[in-house]
């Protein structure tokens, strides 16, 4: 099992390359996650292990009046988001430090959370999910996408990412995503899985926390 921080040092050092790589998967996994979010100007979304703002970028362009909140653990990643947002005119806050660092207060609660191709580096996927959806609003969402692990190729090359990228503790299936949202008490309203290539997709699934009975 990979170290806890294993991600965070290796996409420290990584940062200045991150944008130049793996693009034939990042961009379409971008899109699918833009899919799943819908929000509105003034509500408040949080990107859990944000990398260099990329779907910040877009999301601000799309709802210029959204309050952005990114958190990002490696200070690399954390930095270059920090530079091209504000470069861009796009307001968005950038945390440093895993979510479990945050001030729960301070942070304060969210209509939307993403966290995009960060579930295959977290040890214990269920319990972080739980954390992460008692940031969420009633009635708000939270959109995971991550490599899809049910893709036989990928399943092959698990060995090589595992080795090539530090901190990488492996893809998961559609099933065991959707079993996690719901275990955090969300509701499942939308689960899929896109192919971007013969070898590589990823997963995308939603939930919602329910409003209050009467709200
Ligand atoms: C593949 S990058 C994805 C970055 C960005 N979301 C994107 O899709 O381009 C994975 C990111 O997850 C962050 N990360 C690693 N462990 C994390 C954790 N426990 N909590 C939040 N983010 C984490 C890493 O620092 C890294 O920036």
């Amino acid at each position: 099992m990979a170290h806890p921080d294993a991600a965070v040092r290796f996409y420290d050092r990584f940062a200045p390359r991150y944008d130049r790589s793996f693009q034939f998967y990042l961009r379409p996994s971008y899109n699918l996650a833009l899919e799943a979010l819908d929000p509105n100007p003034g509500e408040r979304l949080l990107d859990i292990g944000a990398g260099t703002g990329e779907l910040e970028l877009r999301l601000c362009r799309r709802v210029p009046d959204l309050h952005l909140v990114a958190i990002e653990p490696a200070r690399g990643m954390a930095d270059l988001a920090r530079t091209k947002l504000q470069s861009a005119g796009c307001p968005a806050q950038v945390l440093d430090g895993p979510f479990e660092s945050q001030d729960p207060t301070t942070l304060g609660t969210f209509d939307w959370i993403v966290a995009c191709n960060v579930l295959h580096f977290l040890g214990d996927p269920p319990a972080a999910i739980a954390r992460w959806s008692q940031a969420l609003k009633p009635g708000g969402h939270l959109v995971i996408v991550t490599l899809d692990g049910g893709l036989l190729p990928i399943r092959l090359a698990q060995p090589v990412l595992r080795s090539a990228i530090g901190g990488f503790t492996g893809a998961h299936r559609l099933a065991e995503v959707e079993d996690y949202v719901r275990g955090a008490g969300l509701a499942v309203n939308l689960a899929e899985r896109r192919r971007f290539s013969p070898a590589v997709g990823a997963l995308l699934v939603r939930g919602k926390r329910d409003m209050p009975v009467g709200a």
